[in-house]
């Protein structure tokens, strides 16, 4: 049997979309999505299993069944929920990440895609061009945990070998999925409410500079680092990974190129205290240099791609 490819996590927004660009690149048959509740029909047009990231056992009988020798981990809480939930929080992303990085340990996996965030960094690091290696001192519960993940992560291939390769993924911004409870979650909600009632009420303030991202551009990024040979790769522990950066006022201005009359105010919220303590733009010549990292789309882009898609799926009602 072909070996195959086993995204954890695939309901969310990142899994959703890597899925369907891992099926197009290597073939639906060989790309098993897998989540804790059931998939879209997007994703059930190919194999998919229910599989809970924290049961080892369960993805070990997985991954033993199918041959399964790469895995994408992408089931974790994000900034938002995990302030409300800490200790469900830290077991999720911490159980999960053990879970793979022993399986790839005992050598059952060849290969590990497991992602970080630009939570790693805290209100003592550099917040401008944030450098690759940087004063480390998050304050949330979700960057603690990103962190610690990453020591995981060089520590397991420096020590036992493992193959396990990560980026720093900014703010994503996608039409198809929802993010759930991010602190960079408004650069998606804007667009939604702006076509429903051409007016948003942002949990940021508008002058919150975060670094961003299009979600085809985090996607090419996870799967040329993925396909990079391992030779090239120095970084162990997770590539900063830079798209464009944008605060909630240049981001309703792009928009009101397209719709004149939007309106947008601000009523920041426990959310903001996360924005402050996070970079407002990221250093990532090293992921440039070591596997031909290169963003491209602009703000323009992104604003034009997100309301001409989304308009299309409201008008359709498939959102
Ligand atoms: N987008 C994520 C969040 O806001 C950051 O990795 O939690």
């Amino acid at each position: 049997m072909n070996s195959k490819i086993l995204i954890i996590g695939a309901c969310g927004q990142i899994g959703t979309e890597l899925t369907s660009a891992l099926r197009k690149q290597y073939g639906t048959e060989a790309v098993i999505a897998s989540d804790i509740v059931t998939g879209n029909n997007e994703l059930n047009s190919g194999p998919f299993k229910l599989l809970d990231a924290t049961n080892y056992q369960a993805i070990e009988n997985l991954i033993e069944k199918e041959n399964v020798k790469e895995v994408y981990l992408m089931a974790a809480m994000l900034s938002a929920n995990a302030e409300k939930m800490p200790m469900k929080a830290w077991d999720l992303n911490m159980t999960s990440l053990f879970n793979v990085l022993n399986l790839a340990k005992e050598k059952k996996i060849d290969k590990l895609f497991w992602p970080s965030s630009i939570a790693v960094f805290g209100p003592t690091s550099p917040r401008e061009n944030t450098p690759q290696h940087s004063i480390m001192e998050p304050t949330t519960v979700y960057g603690i945990s990103k962190q610690a993940g990453e020591r995981w992560c060089e520590y397991y291939h420096k020590n036992f070998g493992v193959d396990v390769r990560s980026v720093r993924y900014p703010g994503l911004i996608s039409y198809k999925t929802l993010p759930g409870g991010g602190t960079t979650d408004y650069a998606i909600d804007i667009f939604h409410e702006a076509l429903k009632k051409n007016s948003y009420t942002c949990f940021l303030k508008e002058d919150s500079t975060l670094p961003m991202m299009y979600m085809e551009d985090a996607i090419n990024a996870t799967i040329s680092l993925m396909e990079a040979p391992k030779e090239s790769l120095s970084i162990r522990s997770s590539y900063n990974l830079a798209g464009i950066s944008f605060n909630p006022a240049q981001l309703a201005q792009s928009i009101k190129t397209h719709l004149p009359d939007f309106k947008i105010r601000y009523a920041p919220d426990f959310r903001q205290k996360i924005a402050d303590s996070w970079p407002q733009s990221i250093d990532d010549h090293v992921a440039q240099k070591d596997w031909g990292w290169k963003n491209q789309f602009s703000i323009e882009d992104i604003t034009k791609i997100m309301l001409e898609n989304l308009n299309q799926r409201y008008s359709l009602n498939t959102i």
